[in-house]
């Protein structure tokens, strides 16, 4: 999730306006930070970037920030290439004419750059970006305008991008363009701004345009041009911003937490993008591990702490039903103490939204020293665990600001589900149309979610009549289990409710005792399996008069109304995958009741977002 900024016009200190607008985009995450600047008689376009924070940039521009001109400026949240001063953006073409910043994944750049690379171009970053900028020379080599030659260069890439790019040759243009990442426009008078979102643009304008998918313009101090990306002529409305500046940061949600809940959709997609065939098979082309060494394991160890953690065990019954083969969920601040099973036939899985958690990172550290292969689930690219893993493979659920984690909670599951089919795949577990059946299903998880976010008002209900309950407790059998104990984690986390969760049918042999009126008990029951013992659990804790809500599949009647005083329906995937579904009310719920009692929700009392210490 990267940061864009842009300004075209008349002003001096054009570079720092753009970077200051920057600064309000800072919630996105950033690793790295850069700017590119042109102005008329220039013959090349201007570029500066440096690792880490803004500042360092800022301190590197050495009388850059007065100058006025055209500029784009960028913060890198990294996907593709460690963070440093050369993966930074704006990326630039051979001659230095051209420079071009993007957020978003092209998914086929290894192919185009070969091509590129073999037709004489010369790469200097590890980005999936940097195919874009050569794409464009080579279009223009061709005789092509610019313009034409950036149209005919987004006509070749797939993948997610919001680009912005500019050329010595049209020093008083900007061409943008936008698919499935976002970029809005800013309108002055005599002047235009660009940026990934609204904030940005907020010290100088309330009038915007939202570009929507496939929407490319050209923008220059006099106005914007809008057509599709074959040239059609479109119109957008123009948007008028009412909101402070910290709601449009949040989106316009109250709270980080509830935003990034909504963006489990995307970051689902982004997570599945590129790793998904058009037969709907599994690839990872980011994994050097030969399929040889894959089939080898013979045990999967996970470890994580928190909410990754919850993540794993929702991963192990996966794999043991997929894979049929023994797989072990630490807790990694146990892990090392536990003079762990592992030699060179494991296959140790470590999961973490940071990268940096201290206990997995030692966890990781442990695996390795006896032998086993590592393979990082990481969310921040460039972290420690997932430089030191043998082998990364990202979650793309962009930055989470929010202490509680959710978005990347719910990648976590879909990058475990991808492993998972992945090893069952290379290793004929599954013949080619099983794996496709999963892969759809996958694939539609997205949507699901969607229908999940677009009414929330029973679970805003159920949360409103539970947020003074003492205590709660969260119910599952197999895969409702596992997605309990994140249920639980979630609501104590945000709300500080005291709740556990409970293997359904474990209730009974002693905290049963602790259940009396007062005390909440959410029941998930999505695996229909399991029905006729969960209606028996529910009505053990019942008839000991506690609240009672179902989390079930829509169009099951297992447990229906009849069962529980309340009942939230999700759609119905693969029962392996409904932990991904499931989570979501749960999520709400925790938020809604955390709300309602008034708590610091995106930071709650004694935590942090990233423990680093042991
Ligand atoms: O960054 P990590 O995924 O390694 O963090 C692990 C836990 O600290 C984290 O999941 C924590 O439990 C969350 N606050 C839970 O919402």
């Amino acid at each position: 999730m990267c940061g864009i900024t842009g300004y075209v016009g008349g002003r001096a200190g054009s570079v720092r306006l753009a970077l200051d607008n920057l600064k309000r985009l800072e919630y996105r995450g950033y690793d790295s930070a850069g700017v590119a600047v042109v102005r008329p008689g220039d013959t090349q376009v201007t570029v500066l970037k440096k690792k880490g924070k803004l500042a360092n940039l800022e301190a590197a521009l050495s009388g850059l920030d007065k100058s006025g001109g055209t500029v784009i400026a960028h913060t890198r949240w990294a996907t593709h290439g460690r963070p440093n001063d050369v993966n930074a953006h704006p990326h630039s073409d051979c001659t230095g004419k051209i420079a071009l910043i993007h957020n978003g994944i092209i998914e086929n750049y290894i192919s185009l750059k070969e091509r590129l690379t073999a037709a004489g171009h010369v790469f200097a970053s590890d980005t999936d970006t940097e195919v874009l900028v050569h794409l464009v020379e080579a279009h223009l080599a061709r005789g092509n305008g610019l313009e034409a030659a950036i149209r005919a260069a987004l006509a070749e890439v797939t993948g997610a991008y919001a680009i912005c790019v500019v050329s010595s040759e049209e020093p008083e243009t900007i061409y943008a363009a936008k698919t499935a990442s976002p970029l809005i426009i800013g309108l002055g008078e005599g002047e235009n701004f660009l940026a990934s979102d609204i904030p940005a643009v907020m010290g100088f304008t309330r009038n915007v345009l939202v570009l929507e998918d496939g929407d490319f313009a050209r923008i220059t101090p006099e106005g914007v041009t809008l057509t599709t990306l074959s040239g059609t002529p479109l119109q957008r409305d123009v948007f008028h911003v009412t909101w402070d500046v910290s709601t449009a940061q949040k989106g316009g949600y109250a709270h980080f937490m509830l935003k990034e809940i909504y963006d489990q959709p995307q970051a689902i997609r982004d997570t599945l993008r590129g790793r998904v065939t058009e037969t709907h098979q599994v690839t990872f082309p980011e994994l050097k591990l030969p399929t040889a060494k894959l089939l080898d394991f013979n045990r999967i160890v996970i470890v994580a702490c928190g909410t990754a953690y919850n993540a794993g065990l929702a991963g192990k019954n996966f794999y043991e039903h997929l894979l049929r083969r023994p797989v072990e969920v630490q807790v990694a601040s146990e892990f090392r103490y536990n003079d762990p099973i592992v030699d060179s036939r494991t296959l140790a899985i470590i999961i973490s939204q940071s990268g940096e958690t201290a206990d997995t990172l030692a966890g990781l550290r442990e695996a390795k020293i006896k032998g086993a292969t590592t393979l990082a689930l990481v969310n921040v690219v460039g972290s420690s665990i997932a430089r030191e893993a043998d082998e990364v493979i990202y979650t793309y659920a962009g930055p989470e600001i929010s202490v509680a984690s959710t978005k990347a909670y719910v990648t976590q599951l879909v990058g475990l589900y991808l492993i998972g089919l992945y090893i069952a795949q290379e290793e004929n577990k599954l013949g080619p149309g099983l794996v496709a059946d999963y892969v759809e299903q996958l694939l539609r998880l997205p949507e699901q979610v969607e229908t999940i976010l677009a009414d929330t008002t029973a679970i805003q209900e159920v949360a409103q009549t539970l947020k003074d309950s003492s205590s709660f407790f969260f119910l599952g059998r197999g895969f409702d289990y596992a997605v309990a104990q994140e249920g639980a984690l979630k609501l104590k986390e945000v709300s500080y409710i005291h709740a556990e969760a409970y293997p359904a049918g474990e209730l009974k042999h002693g905290p049963l005792a602790l259940v009396e009126p007062g005390v909440s008990v959410v029941c998930i029951a999505t695996q229909s399996s399991l029905y006729d013992k969960v209606q028996s659990n529910v009505k053990e804790v019942s008839a000991r008069d506690a609240s009672t809500v179902g989390i079930v599949k829509a169009g099951d009647e297992g447990l229906n109304e009849h069962f529980v005083d309340s009942i939230l329906r999700v759609p119905a995937t693969h029962d392996t995958f409904m932990p991904a579904l499931a989570i979501v009310p749960m999520q709400l719920l925790a938020y809604y009741i955390a709300d309602a009692l008034g708590r610091e929700i995106d930071q709650p009392r004694n935590l942090a977002k990233s423990v680093t210490v042991e």
